[in-house]
This record gives structure tokens, sequence and C-alpha cells, in this order.
């Protein structure tokens, strides 16, 4: 059995319905401290299939052990976590405390119940400003921020632990800019409060909710002048799960894997193709850029296809429809 922390999340749901429809048995462990027990819900209702979900935090040692002991966990995939930079930066030490004190609390348990496999949620954000692009699992990594700071440290001690375990298995999948949603329209990114990222920035102003999408800067060095983000339909990251999870069954060792597309898209690409997509106009306008922010970054995906014999499928349209048909079909994402 498959355990998944956060599964109740954007990418953790995903990714459960993906490792059903491939007949992995899982199990899910969310605190829902950002996503609702209406998620868990629907992703057996497309799955056509119950499995056991405990309400809980990832650094609960206890209920870890009941679960191990309940369960024969041959791999744990790793999504739990707190992810917005800008709060990162206002509330480091609970950042500190849940994403580094969750991943020490299942090193202990997998230690404990001799599960040897591990997936970790990283992120693009683990590598430096200043690289050539495309990013390649060997280009130069430092972090800006707390968040950014937590993913290396994670990092780190699940190396540094996989190193002291023999026969452990980590995969560091360093996921680029997920968006979208799955096809139903049942299930996708429900942002609590303010969104953080541009994606639901867009379709909520496409829906009248926010007044104008502001594009931070368009004086960057790049064609448009706009920042320029490897884009990944959620789906084809989950599938990407599914593919590591086969991968660590019969590899040993460390793997830092990106898990991108490859191709780089302005804002001002992503807002023409949603308009293109959709029929629906965005308006917006141009303000100043964000602090943090760089002008490009993609990935080089050639590790992920060589090791994991996975490449991400869908297009930009795929990613632009789907967001839209959640967001249209879920005005108000779960809460209704
Ligand atoms: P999300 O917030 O939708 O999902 C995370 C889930 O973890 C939520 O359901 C939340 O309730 C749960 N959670 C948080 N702390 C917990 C704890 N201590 N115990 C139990 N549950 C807890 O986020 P997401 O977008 O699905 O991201 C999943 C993972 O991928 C995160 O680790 C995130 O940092 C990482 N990541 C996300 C992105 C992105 O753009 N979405 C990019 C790179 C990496
Ligand atoms: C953000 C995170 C990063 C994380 C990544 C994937 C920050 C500073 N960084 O990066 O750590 O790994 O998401 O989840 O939050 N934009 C606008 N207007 C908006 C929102 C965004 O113009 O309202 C622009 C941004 O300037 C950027 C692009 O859209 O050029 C993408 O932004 P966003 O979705 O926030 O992702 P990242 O900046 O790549």
């Amino acid at each position: 059995m498959i355990l998944v922390t956060g599964g109740a999340g954007y990418i953790g749901s995903h990714t459960c319905i993906e490792l059903l429809a491939a007949g992995y048995e899982i199990a899910v462990l969310d605190d829902y401290s950002n996503s609702r027990p209406e998620a868990v819900k629907r992703v057996q209702e497309i799955a056509g299939k119950t499995f056991p979900v405990y309400e809980g935090d990832v650094r609960d040692e206890a209920l870890l052990d009941k679960i191990f002991k309940a369960h024969d966990i041959s791999c744990i995939i790793h999504f739990a976590g707190l992810k917005a930079v800008g709060e990162s930066v206002s509330i480091p030490v609970e950042y500190y405390d849940n994403n580094l004190n969750s991943s020490l609390a299942l090193c202990k348990a997998m230690k404990k119940h001799n599960t040897t496999r591990l997936i970790f949620s990283s992120s693009a954000t683990v590598y430096k400003d200043g690289n050539p692009m495309p990013l390649d699992e060997e280009s130069d990594t430092g972090c800006t921020n707390p968040y950014g700071w937590t993913k290396y440290m994670s990092e780190q001690i699940f190396t540094d632990a996989a190193k002291a375990n023999e026969g452990w298995t980590i995969a560091l999948l360093r996921y680029f800019n997920p968006i979208g949603a799955h096809a139903s329209g049942k299930i996708g990114e429900d942002p609590k409060g303010i969104p953080n990222n541009l994606m639901p920035f867009i379709t909520q102003t496409a829906i009248g909710k926010i007044d104008k999408l502001q594009v931070f800067g368009d004086d960057y060095d790049t064609p448009d002048g706009t920042g320029v983000r490897d884009y990944i339909h959620v789906v084809d990251l989950a599938k990407g799960h599914v593919a590591a999870v086969a991968f660590c069954e019969a590899q040993s060792g460390v793997h830092a894997i990106n898990l991108g597309t490859g191709n780089g898209t302005s804002v001002l690409e992503m807002v023409q193709a949603f308009e293109k997509v959709t029929g629906v106009s965005v308006p917006r306008q141009i303000v100043a850029r964000r602090p943090g922010d760089i002008a490009t970054c993609y990935a080089s995906c050639a590790k992920a296809e060589r090791l994991l014999g996975w490449k991400a499928e869908k297009t930009l349209e795929d990613m632009v429809k789907d967001s839209w048909f959640w967001q249209n079909s879920n005005p108000n994402g779960y809460e209704e």
C-alpha cells in the first residue's frame, strides 16, 4: 500500500486518481489545513474505489505508528506541507516546523516499520537564480525564501537518511509550475483566500471575482517582457508520480528528477492562450515586478524521460481548458 500524505490537496488528489487507475492501493493522511474532505470524496467517486483516509498531522508520530501498523506501507508519497512563498517569509518558523518536522517524522516511521521507498514533493525553487536555461538536475541550488529552504533542507534530510539506511530509495521530484485540473471538472486547485499563482488569478479574473489581472512586470529580458515559466498539467504531473513509484521499486539510492514540460510560456502568452481557448477576455494591467521573481525558468526533462520513461503529454490548450472547466463548474471551489 502507498501512503499519500497531503492526498486531499491539489497535486495529491490528482495523483490518488492516477495511482488507483494504475491498480495501486492507497491510504491518505491529511490534516485539511489547506484542503477539504470533499476533495477526497470526489477522488473516490471518480475512481469508483474507496480507501482509508486519516485526518491528522504528519508530525504526529503516534498517528504514523497507528497507520503503519494497520497497513503494509511499501512506499510513501509525501505531498503534505505549507507552500505559499510570501506567507513563508511572514511566518518562517511555522514553515520550518511543518515542512521539516514532517520529513523527519516520516524518516523515523520508515526506519521503525521497514518502509524503504519515499517520493518527495520538491520544487524548481531549489535552483539558484542565475543558472543557464533549461535547468537540469545538476544546475546550482540555493534558495531565497523560507519555503524554498524547507524543500532544500528536506531533500538533504532524505538524502542523508538514505545514505545511512541501506536499501532506501528516494525520489526527489522537482516540480515546475503545475496548473490545470482533472478533465471531469470535479477536482482542481482550490486556493483559500487570495490566490498566489498566475492561473487561479486568470480564472478568477475571467469569472469576475477579481477586477483585473495584474501582470507583474513587462520589462524582463524575455521575448515579450513578461515572466516565462514551465507550466505542466497537473494530470501529467500525477502520472509522473505513478512512474516514480515503479522506478523506486526497481532502483535504490537518491534521485533528484525535474518534472516539467521543457517549454517556457510568458504571462501574456498564457493570457492569450486562455482567451483563445475559452473566448472569455481577461482584463489586465501591467504593474511593477513582484519582488523575488525571476525572468525565466524552465526545465530540462531528459532525466525524467530516461529514468522514469515519463514525458508530459498535455498541451497548453489542455491546461487552460481544464483549469477553466474546473473553475466554471465550481465557482467556489469545494465550498458548495
Ligand atoms: P496543497 O496545499 O493543495 O496540498 C498540501 C496538502 O497537505 C493539503 O491538503 C494540506 O491540508 C496538507 N497538509 C499540510 N501540512 C500538513 C501536515 N503537517 N499534516 C498533514 N497534512 C498536511 O498543495 P499542492 O499544490 O498540492 O502541493 C503539494 C506539494 O507539492 C507541497 O509539498 C508543495 O510544496 C509541493 N509543490 C507544489 C507546487 C505547486 O505549484 N502547487 C510546486 C512545487 C512543489
Ligand atoms: C511560484 C513560487 C515558487 C513555486 C512556483 C510553483 C513565488 C515567488 N514563487 O513561482 O516558489 O515553486 O510558484 O508553484 O511565489 N504573475 C503575474 N500576475 C499574477 C501572478 C503571477 O504576472 O497575479 C506572473 C509571475 O510574475 C510569474 C508568472 O506569472 O512570472 C508565474 O507566477 P506564479 O504562478 O506565482 O509562479 P512562480 O513565480 O513561477
